[in-house]
């Protein structure tokens, strides 16, 4: 694999006008949401709940690719067709969450730390042939009263760094996703220098174990203030916050950051998405990876019922369509209308 296809396949992720669907939950993530919904998770309700994701209409004119967890990309519709093939066809590209989750980190009360390191290059080289495109790497950071800690902040830039390297290496576009929480009752003020300071060092860390920067995407928070904080700024606050800190760290040579929408309700990330881009011109594409902003309606609606497919399909499409408006600083709340 060469560097220009690692390019071109980033370029792709966050083309114009589209925006990056999460469907990567790990098994118990699933089985919350879907028990929260008053369904059981079982092997073949997350099969049939990822079959409505990748096989809804026109999903491709909005979502550029999809993220699926281990378990969905060896998965297959009622046909007999491989998931990751229907997303495909559908014009979406398929890939793959390859961390192993959040552990608690030693020596360092409060902190986790992302595994999965060891034995990556072989996973890689399965999912190559699984038909994935591109990898996510999910690490965690708490805003506390003495967290994160340097430690925190190091082991998982580090991580993160190795990751994204043996990605590359197997021809595998990663999205690099540093995630700080906003849960707790912090300032925005507080989110900004936190979230600044960790993408800080996540960037020297890739510079240092030669990623190349032109091959990734980046996949932040939005800088927002704790959602317990009792002075909740204003959207054009965040837009502000977000873009500053983004500005401050990442270097423009990466082509395209795509937000996470990290427990914002689905209106909220869109209008959020929406403001950062009518700051732009921006040195990057500034998009959308959610998970919850664009599945959580879509998981209601469908119900674990057959005969409501079309009804979650619709819905999963209009809330796509929304923030692909919202990536091009074009949305407008009155397309809510349900
Ligand atoms: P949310 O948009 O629900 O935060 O999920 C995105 C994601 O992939 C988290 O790893």
């Amino acid at each position: 694999m060469s560097i220009d296809e690692l390019v071109t396949t980033a370029a792709a992720l966050v083309a114009p006008g589209q925006g990056i669907l999460a469907a990567d939950e790990s098994t118990g993530t699933m089985e919350k949401r879907l028990v929260a919904e008053g369904l059981e998770s079982t092997e073949e309700t997350r099969r049939r709940y990822r079959e409505l994701i990748v096989s809804t209409p026109g999903l491709g004119e909005w979502i550029s690719a999809v993220i699926l967890f281990d378990e969905t990309i060896r998965q297959s519709s009622k046909d007999g067709t491989p998931l990751q093939k229907v997303a495909a066809s559908n014009n979406v590209i398929p890939g793959i969450k390859v961390d192993k989750g959040a552990k608690q980190l030693a020596a360092a009360p409060g902190e986790k730390v992302t595994e999965g390191l060891d034995g990556l290059r072989e996973r890689l080289e399965e999912y190559v042939q699984l038909g994935a495109k591109f990898t996510k790497w999910r690490a965690v950071l708490n805003i506390g009263d003495h967290l994160p800690t340097p430690a925190g902040v190091h082991t998982n830039a580090h991580a993160l760094g190795r990751y994204a390297a043996l990605s590359q290496e197997a021809g595998l576009v990663p999205m690099v996703e540093p995630e700080v929480l906003m849960d707790g009752s912090h300032t925005l003020q507080r989110a900004e220098e936190v979230t600044t300071d960790v993408l800080a060092q996540v960037f020297t860390e890739l510079r240092k174990q030669n990623v190349v920067l032109e091959g990734i995407v980046l996949k932040p928070n939005m800088v927002v203030a704790g959602a317990e904080c009792p002075q909740q700024p204003s959207v054009d606050e965040v837009a502000e916050a977000t873009v500053r800190a983004l500005r401050r760290t990442v270097p423009s040579a990466v082509p395209g950051i795509a937000f996470l929408s990290g427990g914002q309700s689905d209106e909220q990330a869109t209008v959020h998405l929406d403001a950062i881009n009518r700051r732009g011109p921006l040195p990057w594409q500034a998009t959308f990876s959610f998970g919850r902003a664009l599945l959580a309606p879509t998981l209601h609606t469908w119900a674990g019922k057959d005969e409501n497919v079309d009804a979650a399909q619709r819905v999963l499409a209009h809330r796509a369509k929304l923030n692909a408006a919202a990536r091009q600083g074009e949305y407008d709340p009155s397309l809510e209308g349900k």
